[in-house]
């Protein structure tokens, strides 16, 4: 792979990372991208850099274009080590002028890297550069998703280096949006919100209403993983108000696990509730049979979470307890559901499934369903009707 010119002097540098397959518990199965961008100009300079085992990848894009020594300054849009672990070596070799941070990104750079005679310059939101014909503007947007991060945006190019935001896990030959499959791109897209920002979700409705409120023209966002929107960033920015505001569709999903199957009889009962009353858009996903991540893509968007496990050891199943431990941490919005389990003898898991629901927030309907050991064809009539339920309270 080459530098890529993304517009007039300004270049992808990144690497793509094609065999890791788990970002900290996130299932990457495509691989990803740790994207950096060089600009050339009076001032020469690289936004980000890559992740420790990726510097030749770095250097051989970057030989495409300057010798490393001859960059003046770098920006250091966040922290995460996927975008740093590089960035004491890369240090090292330019020996830049001038590394631009935000204040928060100034006491993560120190804490994590213990530099302080490091030529750190502190901007903060509104603050530019002049790198002779063109301008870096900053803007720090806390908490999407660490302290730290900031967006770059170069008003000449209409350009947004917009660090995490905007991103996919997806390693792929291809820079653009428009070489990719539009379909497969969003569900990249997608499934990172609802595995990274999807607890940020309020500031980044505040971000966006503050990008529009500020009018910053916006021709192409270059994020830090995966695509570069060029054909049409305005597409990303809609599913990012869409996903933020937690719009849900009619749809259901039914997260499971099962010990000898009469757990998984009663959430095919359930589903056939929900198709009788025309709820045809449903997910029926067992626990350990799905990763936790994939499970979130789908929930991302549901009106309905239905989630059933047979009781083990007075308590649920272990893979149900991980995705919803999960689940809870990334505060899903807007969900009504149920839950429902066979047990054998004592048959809490349906008491601790309402537990996880309702410390989500999530609209109960109905108590929930539990059946004894096997269930006959008469008692998964309860389950059925539970799918009817959720269906009409979905409206
Ligand atoms: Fe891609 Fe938050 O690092």
């Amino acid at each position: 792979m080459k530098a890529v010119e993304i517009k007039p002097d300004v270049f992808w540098v990144g690497a793509v990372d094609w065999n890791n397959r788990d970002f900290h518990g996130y299932s990457i199965k495509k691989g990803t991208t740790y994207n950096a961008y060089l600009v050339r100009d009076e001032k020469t300079v690289l936004f980000d850099t890559v992740r420790q085992g990726f510097k030749s990848d770095l250097l051989h894009h970057l030989h495409h274009v300057v010798e490393p020594e001859k960059i003046d300054y770098l920006v250091v849009n966040h922290v995460e080590l996927d975008h740093s672990g590089c960035l004491p070596e890369m240090i090292e070799l330019i020996k830049p002028e001038k590394i631009f941070c935000s204040p928060m990104g100034q006491k993560a750079l120190l804490e994590h890297f213990h530099r302080p005679d490091w030529p750190l310059v502190v901007v903060k939101s509104g603050e530019s550069i002049s790198l002779g014909k063109r301008t870096v503007r900053f803007l720090e947007t806390r908490m999407l998703h660490w302290p730290d991060s900031m967006f770059s945006y170069l008003p000449e190019d209409k350009l947004l280096i917009s660090s995490d935001a905007f991103g996919q896990h997806w390693a792929t030959s291809q820079r653009f949006d428009d070489e990719v499959d539009g379909g497969e791109l969003m569900a990249h897209a997608a499934k990172y919100y609802a595995n990274i920002l999807l607890p940020f979700s309020p500031l980044v409705d505040k971000l966006l209403a503050q990008v529009q409120a500020e009018g910053l023209e916006i021709e192409m966002i270059a994020p830090d993983h995966g695509l570069i929107w060029r054909s049409n960033p305005g597409a990303i920015v809609e599913a990012y108000q869409r996903w933020c505001r937690q719009e849900s569709a009619a749809k259901a999903v039914i997260i499971y696990d099962t010990m000898w199957h009469s757990t998984e009889k009663m959430a095919k009962a359930v589903e056939s509730g929900l198709l009788a009353e025309g709820i045809n858009n449903i997910s029926l996903l067992h626990a350990r049979r799905n990763h936790r991540s994939d499970i979130m893509a789908e929930v991302l968007n549901a009106r309905a979470l239905i989630i059933g496990s047979a009781t083990l050891n007075n308590n649920i199943m272990p893979a149900m307890a991980d995705v919803l431990t999960y689940m809870k941490g990334l505060r899903p919005k807007n969900k009504l559901g149920a839950a429902f389990g066979s047990y054998g003898w004592s048959g809490e898991a349906v008491k601790h499934l309402n537990g996880y629901l309702e410390e989500m927030g999530v609209e109960l309907v109905g108590e929930g369903v539990r059946i004894k050991n096997v269930p006959t064809h008469e008692a998964l009539a309860d389950c059925v009707e539970l799918g009817r339920a959720i269906a009409r309270a979905m409206g």
